[in-house]
């Protein structure tokens, strides 16, 4: 039995695995390694400007002659024009008390403060700023990506949050096919309606910002949502019975993050490749701690003071401006305890650093035995 679906002639691709996008993980190296394995990589393009974007979809290119994909964000707030949330006193107001609340973690956990360019270098922001291109978070930076997606004709692009809609139009004039991530029915119906190609339906099991509805219930009401579009199924997605068990609900392919965060390709520290393999399912929490939007993380002491503290966090990006300089001096000093990264529930699963070729294989091998039996079962 061989593992092959309508995804597989709209990416050009010989299996329907695609390695999610994931900021600073998925870099050229991992996103060429799965390409060349057969899947589909896709670069974790969210904090990189555009200089930087350019830089890694060149050396993507060098790496790979297969197709390849870029993910970035698209916040509501783009097309707003502004980063301001649309009701509510301004976050900015609440700064002072959020900036005290972070100085005396640091302090209480022994870490000294970076200068702010390093904090930037260590949160993969700082090439960008080298290079004299747009603050990070804003439109002009959101915006500049999408110009260097399209110039660049990249195979796929992948909208990891909002609907890419309104570049729908020139991304296809180039040949690009667009994704979008969803968590939530009304979106998928949403971005199905701008015109994409293929929408992956991410449960709140996943790593990253996610939405409340857990992976299983969510792939087979997207699918019903969104008629004939292709669903790719995310979240928890870690060994080759989920992606048996994502294909039986009504998914074509399968967009795959934590298991290959534990890969030697992956661009994250060792800490926190050590961090995945030590972890087990009751290692991630939901935490607005980082971003300001929920996301699934391992559990750490910056998640837990958060937990525990009178303050909620800021809303994205502000709560960003707050967690930056800390995470950085906790990664810059290897503090698994502190920063271990975002990771999804099916880290449990993992129990061994490999290569991403290796991953994809097992992932692929896996589904096939767990679909053959399952067929001798009827
Ligand atoms: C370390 C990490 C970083 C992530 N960064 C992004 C990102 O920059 N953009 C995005 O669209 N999704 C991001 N995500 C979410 C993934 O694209 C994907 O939906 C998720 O990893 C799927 O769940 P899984 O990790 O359980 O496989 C991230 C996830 C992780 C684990």
């Amino acid at each position: 039995m061989a593992l092959h679906t309508r995804i597989c002639e709209l990416f050009e691709i010989q299996v329907p695995i695609v390695l999610a996008g994931m900021g600073g993980a998925s870099t050229p190296d991992l996103a060429a390694a799965v390409s060349n394995a057969g899947g589909l990589g896709i670069l974790g393009a969210a904090a990189c400007g555009p200089n930087q974007l350019r830089a890694w979809i060149v050396r993507t290119r060098e790496l790979t002659d297969k197709p390849f994909g870029v993910d970035t964000l698209l916040p509501a707030s783009v097309r707003r024009g502004s980063l301001e949330p649309r009701k509510g006193p301004s976050p900015l107001d609440q700064l002072p008390a959020h900036k005290a609340f972070a100085k005396e973690f640091m302090e209480r956990e022994g870490l000294a403060d970076l200068p702010p360019m390093d904090q930037a270098r260590q949160s993969g922001f700082g090439n960008e700023l080298d290079r004299g291109g747009p603050a990070p978070l804003t439109k002009e930076f959101f915006e500049a990506q999408m110009e260097v997606v399209i110039e660049e004709r990249v195979p796929v692009y992948a909208a990891g949050l909002g609907n890419p809609g309104p570049y729908v139009d020139r991304l296809h004039a180039n040949g690009t096919k667009v994704m979008a991530v969803v968590g939530q029915t009304y979106h998928a119906r949403q971005v199905a309606e701008a015109g994409i190609d293929a929408i992956v339906a991410q449960g709140h099991d996943g790593g990253g910002h996610n939405a409340p509805v857990g992976t299983m219930a969510l792939i087979p009401q997207v699918k019903d949502a969104v008629g004939d579009l292709p669903v790719l199924g995310a979240g928890a997605i870690a060994d080759g019975r989920s992606v048996a068990a994502a294909l039986m609900l009504g998914a074509e392919g399968v967009w795959v993050g934590t298991a290959f965060l534990a890969t030697h390709e992956a661009g994250i520290l060792d800490f926190q490749k050590q961090a995945l393999v030590e972890g087990s399912d009751a290692s991630t929490t939901i935490s607005r701690s980082i971003t300001g939007k929920p996301a699934r993380v391992i559990r750490s002491k910056w998640t837990q003071a958060w937990e525990e503290g009178d303050l909620a966090p800021l809303p994205m990006p502000y709560q960003s401006m707050i967690a930056m300089p800390v995470l950085a001096a906790a990664m810059r000093a290897a503090r698994g305890d502190v920063a271990p990264g975002f990771a999804g529930q099916g880290l449990g699963l993992i129990r061994q650093v490999r290569s991403a070729a290796e991953v994809l294989e097992d992932l692929v091998k896996g589904a096939e035995r767990a679909l053959s039996t399952g067929a001798s079962l009827c």
